[in-house]
């Protein structure tokens, strides 16, 4: 079992919103779907672009450099271009939003 690290309170994330944290030397988006929280590499595996900042829709995510999506469950890229990203496992403990790495 890694490091447990509370990353935000559920109540400063609203739906459809993220946070970028960095943990262990990596930029970490996290997402509140609606219906759960998830926790992604923020880096798109096309040219880099910030997930933080993309759309979400449901448990996709599009980058918001040139719409490449992401399942933010699974990591999936759901384009013809990028390839799958890194996910970490979210834990919620109470109102905190935790990160285990
Ligand atoms: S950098 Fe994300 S789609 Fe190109």
């Amino acid at each position: 079992m890694g490091d447990i690290t509370r990353v935000a309170g559920k109540g400063e994330l609203g739906i459809g919103q993220s946070i970028v944290v960095e943990l262990g030397g990596q930029k970490i988006a996290v997402f509140n779907s609606g219906d759960g929280y998830y926790a992604i590499s923020d880096t798109c595996t096309h040219r880099g672009g910030p997930l933080s900042e993309g759309h979400v829709e449901g448990a996709v995510v599009t980058c918001p450099w040139h719409g490449a999506r992401f399942d933010l469950r699974t990591g999936n890229v759901l384009t013809p271009f990028g390839k799958d990203l890194s996910t970490y496992n979210v834990v919620i403990d109470g109102d905190d939003i935790k990160i285990q790495m």
